[in-house]
């Protein structure tokens, strides 16, 4: 069952009804100002960082689901009914309901009683502000009389406090109302110099700023006492819960449509010049005012909305793909980069199932996010590696998370997550091959934001990699530390203790557990590592970074060999984690998935076995399953991976972020029918037929399907911030389609489905627009290419050096 359409043309998911199975949302902004926006209206707003500076409340967890969001109401003002176009708060029965998430906009509307009204939202590129734009029409024969409320909930800038601290929370709010504009500007008068603001483009008949004055007692968003009465009641927050509410009356004959335009903004001004006259406590509005008034203008407003479209046409023509699966085309060409964009953002901090509280940026999961992000803005990706590194210890460890707003590494959770530092690697050497950019190499960074600590990027990779040489365990393989990857197999955590962090509490001296896991990792990151050094003809350093490297593969064929599959890990006692000797868990997919991808036992046949052992025993047809059997009961031994209930999350639930792993590995195997298959079965698309079972977005890639031993089987969970965005991406377009970036140029090297004649693509790489046509001619995965005409030896298409704009590339699959 489906709850909407995808409109490939307008690059939009409409949705249809307004009760889907769970919000279905979209983000607004890419800068610096967001939102996260649900198909019914719900969602909040923040700038830069979604736990310090939260504009807009939202109660996560509430009963009924998404509640607090940029909210309209219509009444008709001659037979007194209200209601909410966008369905949510008041839940009235509406007609045509139609939510179009597109790319940085949603519009959200319906009709009922005769008025239809659509909200279209976005954030205009370049400022820290959001527009709604309502436009009401009268589809009635006769004239109506509407009053239309706009409202929303401010939060107290910090969401953590704003939802704990109600002793002094009741007591710090404050707002300021002035021609018609209400400015939000709690703790203004001490420490902060920013505030908020929520404007109307039409002059009101009234406004609201407390929230019990627009509620009434005993009330909620679905019957506001003030919308009730057609009447707002001018009510000046002090204390309490201060809201933005506007009330525009509208008369509008038969057939006509009029336009309210609504701006809710961020605004911060100099320490010096924050009040006006200076020594009041009235905000200092002169330089809010001029940005207010342009884009409560619906012409500014429409042009600011057609420069946004634009943003996103040019970073979504980098790489456009047309070939015989609908599904690969729309997730490639659209969705799974437009999901990318968000996870670069955001990280894991600001969804639906992320409260925007509990998570900075990761130190792995933004190094990751740039593999599928690194494409479309690289300056920003450059900046954020930039970012990483200075968090990196000098170690060579790296903190877990930084916040955003300080670009600190986060004490609470530290470091000591031993896969971390060679991400950062996997992370740069990505950039350099979209870019080669290689002057990010000799910029200064320094450890743990320690000015005076300075040192090349370059020394920081240097360290990532020696940081696991001084970490390895009984077998020689590395050290786990307080996880890998799998944050939840937490093998010195031994906790007892409910509420402890599995993922910072180390009770073992962590000097025994091993993870193959990690050591797959070292052999991938390090490749990629000396193919830089090389580069920068440190043939000497790449020579013994390779041997380091074929070091570790031979521990992971002595030790991390268990004869049909790759082992998992060593636990705090030397026992074996997803061996056939284990009663649960025997078979795990990262190992398997990582070592394949990084082409250990390629030659030796021991990839091609692992990836059948993973078809065998992890496969399903909702996605390949995290391991198996799954653990049944709490391991001390093994941690957060055993406390949850089986299929669910990292204890064999189908965790969407390692499948391209494992469709990778296959790919390197030669085996495209089967690389692609598990591609569909997971690909949000594909699987829109059965929204009603999956129940997430069909647009975006979800963190985690249940897996075959939950009750919920093929229900997803967690959509949007995953690292499943980014490595699915690489998986189809770099490993499937193959068209792969490297160090000396574009490599085209598919390994696609048997069936398919073929496929082309766009793809600006360094400046150069490469359209690229594959035909296939024979059934295996032999290219040969031609560049304008002319073969070319080998598959790698450097980037003309004579000023040409466009190469021609045309290759012939036998
Ligand atoms: C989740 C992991 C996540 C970790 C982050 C765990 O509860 O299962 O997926 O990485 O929390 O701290
Ligand atoms: C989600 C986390 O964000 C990521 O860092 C981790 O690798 C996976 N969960 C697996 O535990």
């Amino acid at each position: 069952m489906k709850f909407g359409y995808f409109d490939d043309v307008n690059r939009e998911y409409v949705i249809t009804q307004p009760d889907t199975p769970l919000p279905w949302i979209n983000y607004l902004g890419c800068e610096a100002y967001f939102g996260i926006i649900s198909n019914t209206a719900g969602g909040y707003s923040f700038y830069r960082d979604a736990r310090l500076r939260r504009l807009t409340r939202y109660r996560y967890n509430n009963v009924p689901l998404d509640c607090g969001g940029r909210y309209v109401y219509l009444r008709d003002d001659e037979s007194k009914q209200f209601w909410s176009p966008s369905w949510q708060p008041t839940r009235t029965e509406v007609e045509n309901y139609s939510c179009r998430h597109g790319l940085g906009y949603s519009i959200i509307g319906s009709t009922s009683n005769g008025i239809e009204a659509h909200t279209r939202y976005f954030v205009p590129m370049g400022e820290n502000l959001e527009i709604w734009q309502v436009k009401v029409t009268n589809r009635r024969a006769t004239k109506a009389t509407i009053s239309a409320f706009a409202n929303i909930e401010f939060c107290l800038w910090d969401a953590q406090d704003d939802g704990t601290n109600f002793q002094r929370n009741f007591n710090t709010g404050e707002v300021e109302v002035e021609d018609g504009v209400i400015y939000h500007k709690t703790e203004y008068r001490e420490r902060r110099n920013h505030f908020a603001y929520f404007a109307c483009s039409r002059p009101t008949a009234g406004f609201d700023t407390q929230r019990e004055s627009f509620l009434g007692r005993n009330r909620g968003w679905d019957s506001p006492a003030a919308v009730e009465a057609g009447q707002l009641t001018n009510s000046v927050a002090h204390g309490w819960s201060p809201i933005g509410a506007h009330q525009v009356k509208l008369e509008l004959e038969p057939g006509e449509t009029q336009q309210i335009v609504f701006v809710l903004g961020y605004h911060e001004n100099s320490v010096d010049q924050k009040f006006d006259p200076p020594g009041s406590q009235t905000i200092n509005k002169s330089t809010v005012k001029p940005i207010i008034a342009k884009y409560l203008d619906a012409k500014e407003a429409d042009a600011a909305f057609e420069r946004l479209h634009q943003y996103w046409d040019g970073l979504l023509n980098i790489c456009q793909v047309n070939t015989p699966d609908i599904h690969t085309n729309r997730m490639v060409s659209i969705w799974n980069a437009y999901q990318c964009m968000a996870t670069f953002n955001m990280s894991r901090s600001a969804s639906f199932y992320e409260s925007g509280i509990g998570r900075g940026l990761g130190f792995r999961d933004s190094n990751q996010d740039l593999l599928g992000f690194v494409h479309m803005v690289p300056s920003r990706a450059r900046e954020r590696i930039l970012d990483l590194a200075s968090t990196q210890l000098p170690t060579g460890g790296a903190y877990h998370q930084y916040q955003p707003l300080t670009k600190r590494g986060n004490n609470d959770i530290g470091g000591g997550f031993n896969d971390d530092p060679h991400w950062l690697i996997v992370g740069v050497s990505a950039y350099l091959k979209e870019t080669g950019d290689w002057s990010i190499l000799d910029e200064p960074v320094p450890y743990d934001n320690q000015p005076g600590s300075e040192q090349p990027l370059y020394e920081h990779l240097q360290r990532s990699f020696s940081y696991t040489l001084s970490r390895l365990g009984p077998h020689g393989l590395p050290l786990i530390g307080r996880a890998d990857w799998n944050d939840c197999l937490n093998l010195n955590c031994f906790s007892d203790t409910p509420g402890q962090s599995f993922q910072t509490t180390t009770n073992k001296e962590g000097k025994v557990a091993e993870s193959v896991f990690i050591a797959g990792l070292f052999v991938f990151a390090g490749r990629e590592f000396a193919d830089i050094a090389k580069h920068r003809g440190l043939e000497s350093e790449a020579a013994s970074c390779l041997a380091e490297v074929a070091k570790m593969e031979e521990a992971i064929n002595q030790h991390g060999w268990d004869g049909e599959w790759f082992l998992r890990a060593y636990d705090d006692f030397g026992a074996k984690i997803g061996s056939k000797e284990c009663d649960e868990g025997k078979i795990f997919i990262e190992s398997n998935g990582f070592c394949a991808l990084a082409g250990i036992g390629l030659e030796d046949g021991k990839a091609a076995k692992a990836m059948a052992a993973v078809h065998a025993h992890l496969a399903t047809k909702h996605g390949i399953v995290l391991q198996q059997p799954a653990y049944s009961k709490y391991y001390l031994n093994l941690g957060e991976i055993s406390s949850y209930p089986p299929g669910y999350k990292e204890n064999a639930g189908i965790f969407c972020h390692v499948n391209p792993w494992v469709m990778i590995g296959e790919a390197r195997l030669g085996h495209g029918d089967q690389a692609h298959d598990y591609y569909n079965r997971i690909n949000p698309s594909a699987r829109e037929e059965i929204s009603d079972q999956h129940r997430c977005e069909p647009y975006v890639y979800a963190q985690m399907i249940a897996g075959k031993d939950a009750p919920s089987f093929g229900e997803a969970k967690n959509s949007w911030l995953t690292g499943t965005a980014a490595w699915n991406y690489y998986a189809i377009v770099q490993w499937i389609l193959g068209i792969r970036t490297s160090l000396d140029g574009l490599q085209i090297a598919p390994v696609i489905p048997t069936n398919w004649p073929g496929f082309s693509a766009r793809r600006v790489f360094r400046g150069v627009l490469y359209r690229i046509a594959i035909e296939r001619q024979g059934s295996g995965n032999h290219i040969a290419l031609t560049v304008d005409g002319v073969p070319i030896e080998g598959n790698i298409v450097p980037p003309p050096t004579d000023g040409r704009e466009l190469v021609m590339v045309k290759g012939i699959l036998s």
